[in-house]
């Protein structure tokens, strides 16, 4: 029995998806903690895409259960949309979802708030960038204690008195922030609509801390996918850039609601370069004619809102960040296709500023924005053969930049990805073995 967490050890879509696909070959339970439907994973199985938002990335897998922690934010809508479209294809048969019960519902009133935010301060310093998921406004409501959970969509009565209480209090803020205050009619229809997916949810509803817990006892593989990265962290991430949640390893105890003395390992995800959407900062960031060939090659855009990625060098000192705040046991380096394309690769080492070194991202945003990478170069590698199946099968200098990052990053490979299909993998170590 192992229990093992997946953790974006950047900024978001570093490939946790295809990871966590491989992974749940082993696993019995894939449990997604945090966050909502602003992740997006694209899997392409069989050169076919399919994006999942909530559902976790082992619903690939039949026959596994697919577990939303109570950590996470729901919108209902969303995630009928993608039982549908799962189940279309055959996957997530009845019985293999479990939603859990105290998780918080993002209702329509928080994807406004969120979206008015976001055009008030757009193109201005303070723009996050949000996904408009409406996920800052429901941990709020979470943090201020009236939140809607999914327990309620089951309840009308109490329901209905939590949105009118909410309401009571958003109202006013809707219209400071441009918004049109929205009727009677339109938070009943909100309100009905939610019942409504509630109904349709019911019978996956249930106790998912306590399943988690029962497979672990029961000596199952459990598995953790994390969404977004360790730099997104709502704690220690680049604040005020971040989600509004836990992003790092401890939150899959939290959200989940299992000590961490269960937990056997932790891999974190990075990409060989790095990326970013929205604002914040970005030290290496590539601007231009470079990032736009990267963003090119790596089809960077987003997978939930189509944004084009920022895109620049790996980042070795916010990656050390992520491997101490995650307390990584191995890493999994994806899209070393990516670079091909470059006749030389940087590699983030460290940052300077006004003579002063610094080995992580300072925290100060004054020093932030004023970071000057110190660079590594490494030679580019050419075109990768099409069969690459161990470290040995890699180009020399393949190998060397791979063995850099290790070095650099002070945590063992598990694997390497080295294109978007399962079998473009190259495994080294087993985190379930
Ligand atoms: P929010 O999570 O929608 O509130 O967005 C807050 C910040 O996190 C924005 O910069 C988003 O672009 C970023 N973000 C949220 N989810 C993801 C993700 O899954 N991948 C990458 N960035 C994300």
């Amino acid at each position: 029995m192992s229990v093992v967490i997946v953790v974006g050890a950047q900024w978001g879509d570093e490939g946790k998806g295809k990871v966590v696909d491989l992974l749940t070959e082993q696993a019995e339970v894939v449990v997604r903690y945090g966050g909502g439907a602003n992740a997006g994973h694209t899997l392409v199985i069989d050169g076919q895409k399919l994006v999942t938002h909530l559902v976790p990335s082992g619903v690939l897998h039949p026959g596994k259960r697919c577990v939303l922690g109570d950590g996470m934010v729901i919108d209902p809508h969303t995630l009928l949309e993608e039982i549908s479209a799962c189940q279309a294809r055959g996957l997530l048969a009845r019985g293999e979802l479990l939603i859990g019960a105290g998780a918080h519902v993002i209702l329509p009133y928080h994807k406004l708030i969120d979206g008015l935010r976001e055009d008030r301060h757009a193109a201005t310093a303070r723009a996050i960038g949000t996904t408009r998921r409406g996920i800052g406004p429901a941990y709020e409501a979470k943090a201020a204690r009236r939140g809607v959970r999914v327990r309620d969509l089951l309840v009308p009565a109490r329901l209905r008195e939590l949105v009118a209480a909410n309401m009571e209090e958003l109202l006013p803020l809707i219209q400071h922030l441009g918004g049109a205050a929205p009727g009677a009619a339109e938070i009943e229809r909100w309100t009905s609509d939610a019942l409504a997916a509630g109904a349709r949810l019911a019978p996956s509803i249930g106790d998912a801390g306590r399943h988690v817990y029962q497979a672990i006892k029961e000596q199952r593989h459990v598995l953790f996918e994390g969404a977004q990265g360790c730099l997104l962290d709502l704690d220690h991430g680049t604040y005020p850039f971040v989600t509004s949640s836990s992003t790092i390893a401890a939150g899959a105890c939290q959200s989940a609601g299992i000590g961490p003395t269960e937990v056997d390992s932790v891999i974190g995800i990075t990409k060989a370069y790095a990326t970013r959407v929205g604002g914040g900062p970005f030290p290496t960031e590539l601007h231009g004619a470079a990032g736009e060939s990267l963003r090119q090659a790596g089809g960077e855009f987003g997978a939930t809102t189509g944004r084009p990625r920022r895109c620049g060098w790996l980042d070795l000192p916010a990656l050390r960040m992520g491997v101490r705040l995650s307390g990584m046991s191995g890493l999994a380096l994806t899209k070393l296709d990516v670079l091909s394309s470059m006749p030389e690769v940087l590699v983030c080492v460290g940052y300077r500023v006004e003579g002063t070194e610094y080995d992580e991202p300072p925290g100060d945003p004054d020093l932030v924005s004023r970071l000057e990478p110190i660079y590594a170069r490494y030679p580019g590698w050419g075109e990768l053969p099409r069969d690459v199946r161990e470290l040995a099968d890699l180009p020399a200098a393949a190998r060397d930049y791979v063995a850099a990052i290790e070095r650099l990053a002070g945590v063992a490979l598990t694997l390497v990805s080295v294109g978007p299909d399962r079998n473009q993998t190259i495994r080294i170590s087993d985190p379930f073995s």
